[in-house]
């Protein structure tokens, strides 16, 4: 497999009038070409800034660092314009909440047509019958009726549909997925996981989601994120069945499958995030080292990384 993308030390740092928001913190992951990774961890802990740093969808005002290697390019280097063509052709991110992210004054159709049209060079009446046939991949039934519906005249399940066929819509290789099955009932949920699962078999992924489930199914290897940090990075297989951090121990066990245990406390402040390990102060396991050292991310095993010092 040939590499894809390598994330290095990459910040990514909001100044407000409280301080400096941590969002993203040395943060350093590859990935390969054809590789569906899960980015996972507790809501706040800057999944969705890390995926928008990759495609930078930020704030001008936002300090960032580091590199973005995709396919050999910087692409912190590139300038707007560059940027500009490789996002949706290449690469293309999948939002957050559809509710927000769709036009609710636009039908669902020519907003799909819309962003084709943009990369594409398609004329107007192409570009409506590619929308149609994207909703009809999706599986949203009646597509071509659909097209003509605004968003508030579809259902939670059928809106995330919309919202994959547009990241799918100009066939790019990469997709940033950001919590596509949030809010949507169990059975929409097994649906919406089952098509992003065959919609990207080929593709390359990263899946943003709070939903280990979710990533366990999709996703080859999971990262986990905490405070700005990653904790763990291993196959889906490994964190699921051997967690090393205490983090990622307890974020099982508070899945609804695995007993429903939350993580006593709570997420940090990403201003003024704990010394040490970020996240000692809500660990069984911490020792008075935890409290002082930062631990260094290291390998455990082939493939299986972990930052914490009990397994220095
Ligand atoms: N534009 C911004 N200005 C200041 N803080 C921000 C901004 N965007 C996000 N944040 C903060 O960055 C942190 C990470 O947010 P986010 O990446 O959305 O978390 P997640 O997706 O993991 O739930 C949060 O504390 C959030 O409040
Ligand atoms: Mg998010």
């Amino acid at each position: 497999m040939s590499s894809l993308l390598e994330i290095i030390n990459l910040r990514a740092h909001f100044p407000t009038k409280d301080g400096l928001v941590k969002a993203v913190d040395s943060v350093n992951l590859g990935m390969n070409s054809g590789e569906r990774l899960g980015l996972i961890g507790e809501t706040g802990c800057g999944k969705t800034v890390l995926g928008m740093s990759l495609i930078r969808l930020l704030l001008p005002s936002t300090r960032i660092e580091g590199k973005i290697i995709y396919k050999g390019r910087d692409l912190l280097k590139l300038d707007e314009e560059e940027m500009r063509k490789l996002r949706g052709k290449e690469i293309a991110m999948i939002l957050q909440n559809p509710t927000t992210s769709l036009n609710p004054v636009l039908k669902v159709g020519d907003q799909i047509a819309e962003a084709v049209r943009l990369h594409q060079g398609l004329s107007k009446k192409e570009a409506k019958a590619r929308a149609v046939e994207m909703l009809e991949a999706v599986k949203i039934p009646e597509a071509g009726r659909r097209a003509n519906h605004y968003p508030h005249q579809l259902s939670g399940g059928m809106k995330e549909r919309v919202m994959i066929a547009m990241g799918l819509a100009c066939d790019p290789h990469f997709i940033i997925a950001d919590e596509p099955t949030k809010g949507l009932d169990p059975a929409t949920k097994s649906q919406i996981v089952a098509l992003m699962k065959s919609a990207t078999a080929r593709k390359s992924m990263l899946m943003i989601t709070h939903d280990l489930s979710v990533a366990g199914e999709i996703c080859d290897r999971i990262a986990v994120m905490y405070a700005g940090e990653l904790l763990e990075v291993a196959s889906s297989e490994s964190i699921l069945k051997d967690p090393l951090h205490p983090y990622t121990v307890g974020f099982i066990n508070s899945m609804p499958s695995r007993g429903l245990r939350p993580i006593r406390g709570f997420s940090p402040s990403l201003i003024n995030p704990p010394q040490g390990c970020r996240f000692h102060p809500r660990c069984d396991k911490a020792t008075e080292a935890c409290r002082h050292s930062h631990p260094e991310m290291i390998k455990v095993k082939p493939g299986h990384q972990v930052r914490c010092l009990l397994w220095n």
